[in-house]
């Protein structure tokens, strides 16, 4: 094999593979380089996302939502089953061929594209060219006419609870436990801490989680996040705000948590297990050589342009390793578009309009801006919503909590922000993605058909909800 490649992708995870694939089917030499290594020791493409992260825990979370949805929602529909119990083995199986099923997937299609796919570091040197040291030690020198970084990030460590892999662990190591920690911790109350936070409770752990702000759930729609504290309250879930950690004691018992409480009174918790879920940081560990005049910022993130360009020639960066959400499917359009734009072709990643979606019961999904945002940018705007406890699919399916709410601009209509929480929120938010890349307005959204009964009339009642002409609810 020829140690010349057109491009080299230095990372396999949702950023570096539909890099290379597109640049295999744009008709380019392509290598992509991966160095994860699971805790068996198996080398597995797919990054963070198909091992530890968006996939596992989507598994955890549908079979622990189908365990609780028997334990508390089929009597309603006269459905009677007895004790309904779990077999956490199984579940973790069930959970790990999944993402043995999805990486090995991730092979097949770089095999298909025409992608040398090497397993090993890959560290990027002046010049465009690449060391690569395969996982047994060998090094081989590559060289490419353009470099993709897609490195990936890793969990934020928090100095006052170190990891130790056992008892205080990141999200990775809490999508692994064996056994249902009775008294669970959770510091941060984010993303992770919220999805996992609910598949420990679902299964029977008493969760406490530690959040240092003062505001819950800060970064969404504050209308959403107050009707989520709701249901996560009802779940069980412990949600202690303003919590500052001061220090975690893993001992043979479990982790004592010292922390001072929004008033500033020092409390003391006792845990299990400790989950420290308090952001991620971009990994660009041994990745670059000096003088390949790629530059980190302040935060670590490697700096690029808005076409994702290091400005080091022929060198480009996509995903969590630089700035925006640190989500899947940013980072796989930004790898596609780099692989557009090598080859010549037009490419355009809209920053504007990237979904965020929280896989909890109910589930919680936007796009665009939060009516927070909207109100402090100045603009004037309308806004409707609806409720699905209105919506005659949502009650069918015992799931009429939460809502849609569309917000517009007054003047010309142009939808500003949608946030959904309520049953398939993640999947009805695609509407709403649709809408925005287009520039719909929300009237667009009110003379669009939606089937009915479905959870997405939701949607076209909240839009004409927006100018007071909701059918299925008085308008207020
Ligand atoms: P990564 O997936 O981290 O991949 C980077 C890859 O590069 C890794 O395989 C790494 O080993 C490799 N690498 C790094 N440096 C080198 C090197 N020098 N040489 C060779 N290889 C290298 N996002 C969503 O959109 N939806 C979700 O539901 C979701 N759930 C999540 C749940 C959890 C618990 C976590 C932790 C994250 C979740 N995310 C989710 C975030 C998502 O996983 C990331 O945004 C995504 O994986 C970023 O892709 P990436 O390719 O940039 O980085
Ligand atoms: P996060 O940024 O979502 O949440 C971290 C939380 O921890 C915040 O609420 C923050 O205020 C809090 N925090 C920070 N420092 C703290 C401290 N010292 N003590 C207590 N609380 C503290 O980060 P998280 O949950 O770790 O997830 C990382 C990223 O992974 C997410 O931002 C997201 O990009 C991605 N992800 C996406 C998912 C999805 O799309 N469904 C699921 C899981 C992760």
């Amino acid at each position: 094999m020829s140690d010349q490649f057109d491009v080299i992708v230095i990372g396999g995870g949702p950023a570096g593979y539909p890099a290379a694939i597109r640049a295999g089917q744009n008709g380019l030499k392509v290598a992509c380089i991966d160095g994860w290594k699971n805790y068996d020791g198996s080398a597995t493409f797919g990054g963070t996302c198909l091992n530890a992260g968006c996939i596992p825990s989507k598994a955890l979370l549908e079979s622990s939502e189908l365990l609780h949805r028997a334990q508390s929602e089929f009597a309603a529909h006269g459905i009677r089953t007895g004790e309904v119990g779990f077999d956490l083995a199984a579940m973790q199986k069930r959970k790990a061929g999944i993402v043995k099923g999805m990486t090995g997937g991730i092979v097949q299609l770089l095999k298909a594209a025409g992608v040398t796919a090497l397993q090993g570091h890959g560290r990027l040197l002046p010049g465009r060219k690449v060391e690569f040291t395969a996982h047994d030690g060998a090094k081989r020198t590559l060289a490419a006419k353009h470099v993709v970084l897609a490195s990936g990030s890793a969990p934020t460590p928090l100095r006052s609870a170190p990891f130790d892999g056992k008892r205080i662990v990141d999200s990775w190591g809490a999508l692994e436990f064996d056994a249902v920690p009775k008294r669970l911790g959770i510091i941060g109350a984010g993303v992770i801490g919220l999805e996992l936070g609910s598949v420990w409770r679902r299964l029977g752990a008493d969760v406490v989680v530690l959040e240092a702000m003062p505001d819950f759930l800060a970064i969404a729609d504050q209308q959403l996040a107050k009707e989520a504290l709701k249901h996560f309250k009802k779940l069980g879930l412990d949600i202690r705000l303003g919590a500052k950690v001061t220090a975690a004691t893993a001992g043979k018992d479990g982790v004592k948590v010292d922390y001072t409480d929004a008033a500033g009174a020092a409390q003391s918790l006792g845990v299990d297990k400790l989950v420290v879920c308090i952001g991620r940081r971009p990994y660009t560990d041994g990745l670059l050589a000096e003088g390949t005049g790629v530059k980190l910022d302040e935060r670590g993130f490697i700096v690029v342009d808005e076409h994702c360009s290091t400005g080091a020639e022929g060198v480009f960066a996509v995903g969590d390793c630089v700035r925006g959400p640190m989500l899947a499917h940013k980072a796989k359009e930004e790898g596609v578009a780099v692989a557009d734009r090598i080859a010549g072709l037009y490419s355009h990643v809209n920053y504007d309009a990237i979904p965020s979606v929280i896989y909890t019961a109910p589930e919680i999904a936007w796009v665009g801006k939060t009516e927070e945002q909207v109100k402090a940018s100045g603009v004037a705007y309308k806004f409707g919503s609806f409720p699905f406890l209105a919506s005659g699919r949502a009650r069918a399916m015992e799931a009429g909590q939460g809502f849609a709410k569309v917000i517009a601009a007054k003047d010309d209509d142009r939808i500003l922000g949608v946030h959904i929480i309520g049953p398939m929120a993640g999947e009805l938010i695609a509407e709403a993605v649709l809408a925005m890349e287009y520039s719909a307005s929300s009237e667009d959204l009110q003379r669009t058909v939606h089937a009915h009964p479905t959870l997405s009339e939701a949607l076209h009642e909240a839009a004409l909800a927006a100018d007071k002409r909701a059918i299925d609810m008085p308008n207020r």
